[in-house]
């Protein structure tokens, strides 16, 4: 059975008892609309935790655009059912009030890596991020975190968030989950229309190409264009950003010398995807 939980003080208290037993807690932060992506972070918590928590929380804080966030799938009757039949212990769904109480007044902003391609596009989206995973570490004291490599910068923020304010929790790091066809699973895909859809994994495509072609030494600039050409051929709508960054880093990088991460920010219809991968 998946408890559910709304308030801190409560969670607080079956964390603690847990804790008392010499459990290991694992939280997967979420905001619901539940993919296979997120079950695949539950999987590991559950591998890798005597005990998991799940928190569907839509951050209106992390949200740059308010049409998004109105727009933003909710479902938690489902959601329920599929946690429930991966085995989470707790559920824990809080309101906007339980997390921002009146007279809330402080954010956690990285600096650096939370500045380049996201943070350039989506002002202030990451000082959302970073002050509502604080807060949700506080509030589930969980020793171990688990986040998706689809959200790679929003990863390399935690970590560093992590390590900088002393929370004692480790953070995981899990591959991208995709579709077939190569989409990225993402709780916006559902507001693609049925043509979009169909052009969706032109953009993984695109970038697997480049990659490919940088390995085989295309240099970096030309493999870029060559990939943005394909995706406005392809029928998408701006690219925010198709960029070659230094893994951890995320400053720029014009070679294959060291770890390095190809990123994308792209426009299709009114929805926004966003994909990484490894070069
Ligand atoms: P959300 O978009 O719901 O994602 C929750 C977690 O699932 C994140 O760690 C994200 O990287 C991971 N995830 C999403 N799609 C995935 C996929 N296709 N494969 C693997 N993992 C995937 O990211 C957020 O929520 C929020 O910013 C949050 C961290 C909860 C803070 O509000």
């Amino acid at each position: 059975m998946t408890q559910v939980i709304r308030s801190s003080a409560e969670l607080r208290e079956r964390v603690a008892a847990w804790k008392r037993s010499g459990m290991l807690v694992g939280v997967v932060p979420t905001m619901g609309a539940l993919h296979d992506g997120h079950l695949s972070l539950v999987r590991a918590a559950r591998a890798q935790s005597d005990r998991v928590i799940v928190t569907i929380f839509v951050n209106p804080m992390q949200f740059n655009n308010a049409s998004d966030l109105e727009k933003y799938p909710r479902d938690e009757g489902h959601d329920l059912s599929l946690l429930e039949a991966a085995g989470v212990d707790v559920l824990f769904a809080p309101g906007v009030d339980e997390v921002y109480p009146q007279g809330f007044a402080t954010k956690v902003s990285v600096a650096g890596i939370s500045e380049p391609l996201e943070g350039a596009f989506r002002p202030g989206h990451f000082d959302g991020v970073a002050t509502v995973v604080s807060k949700l570490f506080g509030m589930t004291q969980a020793g171990r975190a688990f986040f998706g490599e689809k959200d790679w910068q929003q990863l390399q923020v935690v970590r560093r968030l992590t390590t900088d304010l002393n929370i004692p929790v480790r953070v995981i790091g899990c591959p991208t989950i995709r579709e077939e066809d190569g989409l990225a699973m993402s709780s916006r895909n559902v507001r693609l229309s049925a043509a979009e859809r169909e052009t969706a994994p032109a953009l993984h495509a695109a970038m697997q190409a480049a990659a490919a072609a940088m390995r085989e030494g295309t240099p970096v600039a030309e493999a870029l264009d060559t990939a943005r050409a394909a995706i406005a051929a392809a029928g998408f709508g701006t690219v925010e950003y198709l960029d070659l960054r230094r893994a951890e880093s995320l400053a720029p990088a014009e070679d294959l010398s060291e770890p390095v991460r190809m990123l994308a920010a792209i426009w299709l219809g009114d929805v926004r995807l966003i994909d990484n991968i490894a070069v």
